[in-house]
């Protein structure tokens, strides 16, 4: 059924490619300059968003083998992911129940259980409590009681996500709309971490906006990608979830010979695939088929962000092919540092000053406009309406 999908949207953009024509929103879309900017909606947002949607935290290749661990820190909360002896994904905050130390520093690797270091309170990769050292002089404790704190997990298309509320009644897969299914399709459980950094930018929302938009490419980036990058972009959305391609000639010229149905699984999933509320997934060639992966965070204040950059390629390169990777990756840092996320620090010193009351997005700009009426609508919802807000969104492939 996704792949169906995926052909369906091959079509669409062959369509729009052969009438040189796009999609365009209903309308343009003004939001106050001070979302950007306001420190009381910056916190919200973090609780709201950051703090009780699932977060694509990790990629399944990550934790390849039974047994494995990956440690990391999302959105300022320390996890522990395990995959038991079962091949079954955990995820647990990474605290210990004595009192409170983390038992494992960040990194990953293979482990039998998860020891505290500082009593040496041993837990099963589960997260119970399987061993108290020197219950004899602790004192009564039921052990079934003091497991590690558990957090929704969740593992689809070779990627991750974790809900930092351990109490979240909301179910991931429906918080993905189907959209993890038309994922699928890139195969990530098989490809390979080529390289990852993190790059400090300015407030997320300036940030990711950027991922959103085509408009910008062949203006901010002529000197890196060049001035003949496509601008007019095609919006599909999944609930809150959101691809941006663009009107393709080659797409339509490769469709005189080949049907859409045949067309091989890069053609269909070419584009940016971004991922409510953080992250983005773009297409890169560089040797053999490469994503930039973004996950962006916001960081210690309302004017900046953290975007983890995970480069993966789907198979093991050669030599030369490695180093033309390695020079797409480094390029793909200048293009994000030097260029995105300079012209945002910029426009957010504007914006902060207060002397602009709104920004605009046009229709052309539907992915951005998409992005911004989803976080009000989730701010807006409270926590026993979040489950039915993405059971019942709009999903693109039941309406054409
Ligand atoms: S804090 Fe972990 S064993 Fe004491
Ligand atoms: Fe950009």
């Amino acid at each position: 059924m996704s792949k169906e999908t995926l052909v369906s949207l091959a079509k669409d953009n062959i369509k729009h490619a052969n009438a040189k024509s796009v999609s365009l929103a209903t309308g343009t879309m003004k939001i106050p300059a001070s979302d950007y900017t306001d420190n009381k909606r910056w916190i919200i947002e973090k609780n709201k968003l950051f703090h009780r949607l699932p977060l694509l935290v990790a990629m399944s290749c990550e934790l390849p083998e039974e047994r494995s661990y990956l440690s990391i820190e999302a959105a300022g909360i320390p996890m522990i992911i395990t995959r038991d002896e079962n091949f079954k994904l955990h995820a647990m905050l990474n605290s210990c129940s004595h009192r409170g130390a983390q038992i494992l520093d960040p990194g990953c690797g293979k482990i039998k259980r998860l020891t505290c270091p500082f009593h040496a309170w041993g837990y099963d990769l589960d997260g119970s409590l399987a061993h108290v050292f020197a219950s004899d002089v602790f004192g009564e404790i039921d052990k079934s009681q003091h497991g590690l704190i558990r957090l929704p997990v969740y593992e689809n298309a070779g990627l991750i996500w974790v809900n930092t509320d351990p109490n979240s009644n909301l179910c991931i897969s429906d918080y993905l709309c189907g959209y993890d299914n038309l994922l699928q399709h890139f195969n990530f459980r098989n490809w390979k971490i080529f390289g990852r950094r993190s790059i400090v930018g300015p407030n997320w929302k300036i940030a990711y906006d950027g991922y959103l938009d085509l408009y910008h490419l062949p203006i901010l980036h002529k000197k890196t990608f060049g001035s003949d990058m496509p601008y007019k972009s095609l919006a599909y959305s999944w609930g809150p979830h959101t691809r941006v391609t663009s009107p393709d000639p080659d797409l339509a010229k490769e469709s005189l010979h080949v049907p859409p149905e045949d067309f091989d699984i890069d053609n269909l999933t070419s584009g940016v695939w971004t991922i409510f509320p953080h992250v983005s997934i773009a297409s890169f060639d560089a040797g053999c088929r490469g994503v930039l992966i973004s996950q962006l965070f916001p960081g210690s204040k309302v004017s900046e962000s953290i975007t983890i950059q995970t480069y993966m390629i789907s198979r093991d390169l050669e030599e030369s092919e490695a180093t033309e990777a390695q020079t797409m990756f480094d390029l793909l840092e200048t293009v994000v540092s030097e260029e995105d996320y300079k012209t945002g620090l910029k426009q957010q010193a504007a914006l902060k000053t207060g002397l602009r009351n709104e920004v605009i997005f046009g229709r052309n700009e539907e992915g951005c406009q998409t992005f911004h009426r989803w976080v009000n609508k989730i701010l807006e919802t409270p926590d026993s309406e979040l489950p039915q807000l993405f059971k019942s969104a709009h999903r693109w492939e039941h309406t054409r």
